[in-house]
């Protein structure tokens, strides 16, 4: 038991004691039902007598936190929620934590108290795809399969840069979307939210200016906030980005950097289209400012022709690229890369090299052969036949069931409907509603730099359910605004 016990504060061992379990079980890290150490092991391990163990757990007892049974221990007994463990501490949290700033936000919690009373809620408000899609089989004989073949290494920290021959495995599935790369160029992360966090953080000091799409992804919006970046927004139709609005930024502003989308955008769907994708790279060139390109579902296409990625008409190394596993595969694995060339990629691998010394190497190794032999690649086809037919079910159902003046795009690939609700409704009003006939969606307020600009509208993933479940989730929420 690793429980330090401290002989010269003056304090009674027996309260010291007494205050651990407390702690614990005020803060919910031992739940009820658990049983506490027996008292005679406790004391033999922490070297004090069985009567202080006995007392610490007898005022335990008094305090109603805990139940002693006849011949079988002392159990956590439930307790009201309430007072968090922090407020039982005497003297509170010391000074210097009263001065920690978090410059990110909170986004609205969906998960409001109605829904999680609910067995039978339906999610539409996430980020992800199905993880009941996920080959977990196959994946777990990988995983044993890459221990045997290759032994300690597997375990070992491994390059900083990534697995290379995923990286070199990465090159070649990149060359088939138009990005010339090598595996020298590619930096692996922890998932595409840690590459976002390193781009901001390299190129842009506090106070400095980004452009972001105006709505945009909310976890972006976190990292250019908790950096103290001032965040210049852009207006997004249905080809993408503004880039006429963008010029005026540039203008005006003269930002470090220009985060987009451009692809399946999040939230809205949007694909930016070819002339705008060159007007873009034509703009960065002339205003000397690089771009950071999201291609969060760059391979989740449904329909219409690929455009171009603005890394692929980069002619000189202004763009960052990163893409992840995540929504194709799955978020758990946290593997997301980065493609960025010269000082720029060697700054971002000193920078990884801080944050936490390289990405799980067993995870990239068996992800690596995942991808090499092709299943990827079948993977994403299976998966997106399944999305496919899930959107149709979602569009189908929003014909049914929204209220009259609602409005929604087809998205062309991705995950999401961003649907525009009629004149005068709030998302921020809907969701409680929505929430107590058992469906929750993501408000619109979620990808906006000031949250009122979103009230109008709400995302909808549809890859996370099955097409029954989706058409459930919608008349819910058809009810929820008022309808049927
Ligand atoms: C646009 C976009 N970029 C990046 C991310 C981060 O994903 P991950 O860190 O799992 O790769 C997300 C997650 O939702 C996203 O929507």
């Amino acid at each position: 038991m690793r429980l330090a016990l401290d002989y010269e504060s003056g304090q009674p061992l027996y309260v010291q004691i007494g205050g651990h379990f407390r702690d614990a079980i005020l803060s919910d890290n031992l739940r009820p039902g658990v049983r506490l150490p027996a008292v005679r092991a406790l004391a033999a391990s922490l070297g004090v007598n069985r009567a202080t163990v006995e007392s610490a757990y007898a005022e335990l007892v008094a305090e109603g936190l805990v139940a002693s049974r006849q011949g079988s221990g002392f159990y956590v007994l439930a307790h009201a929620p309430g007072e968090p463990a922090a407020a039982s501490r005497s003297g509170g949290w010391p000074a210097w934590q009263g001065r920690l700033r978090y410059g990110g936000y909170e986004a609205m919690s969906a998960y409001l108290p109605e829904v999680s009373r609910q067995t039978d809620w339906i999610a539409l408000d996430g980020g992800a795809c199905d993880p009941r899609l996920f080959p977990m089989d196959e994946f777990r004989r990988l995983l044993g399969q890459v221990m045997r073949r290759d032994g300690a290494a597997a375990v070992e920290y491994g390059e900083i840069g990534g697995y290379r021959p995923l990286r070199a495995t990465l090159a070649q599935v990149l060359a088939s979307q138009g990005v010339q790369t090598s595996a020298d160029s590619i930096l692996i992360t922890a998932g595409s939210q840690q590459a976002l966090s390193l781009v901001a953080a390299l190129l842009l000091a506090p106070g400095q200016g980004v452009v972001a799409e105006r709505p945009t992804y909310a976890g972006a919006l976190d990292v250019f906030r908790a950096r103290g970046l001032a965040i210049h927004t852009v207006g997004v139709d249905e080809d993408g980005m503004d880039v006429d609005e963008l010029e005026q930024i540039l203008e005006r502003h003269r930002p470090g950097l220009i985060y987009t989308i451009p692809n399946f955008h999040n939230p809205t769907g949007a694909c930016l289209d070819g002339q705008r994708r060159r007007r873009l790279i034509s703009l960065a060139g002339r205003y000397d400012v690089p771009i950071l390109e999201d291609d969060y579902v760059g391979d989740i296409r449904y329909e219409g022709r690929a455009q171009p990625t603005l890394k692929s008409l980069d002619p000189d190394g202004r763009v960052i690229y990163v893409g992840t596993f995540s929504k194709m595969l799955i978020p758990g694995l946290r593997v997301g890369f980065v493609v960025a060339d010269g000082p720029v990629y060697d700054h971002l691998l000193r920078s990884k090299r801080c944050h936490d010394l390289a990405t799980c190497n067993l995870i990239q190794r068996a992800l690596r052969d995942y991808v090499s032999v092709g299943r990827y690649h079948a993977h994403l086809q299976r998966s997106c036949t399944v999305y496919r037919r899930r959107r149709d079910a979602m569009l189908a159902a929003l014909e049914r069931h929204m209220p009259a003046g609602a409005s929604w795009v087809r998205p062309r690939g991705g995950l999401f409907v961003w649907v525009r609700l009629p004149e005068g409704m709030k998302a921020s009003e809907v969701l409680p509603m929505a929430c107590k006939e058992g469906v929750v969606f993501a408000p619109g307020g979620n990808f906006h730099l000031d949250p009122a600009e979103g009230e109008g509208c709400i995302r909808l993933n549809f890859a996370s359910s099955s097409e029954e479940v989706i058409e459930e989730g919608i008349r819910r929420l058809g009810r929820a605004m008022g309808g049927e």
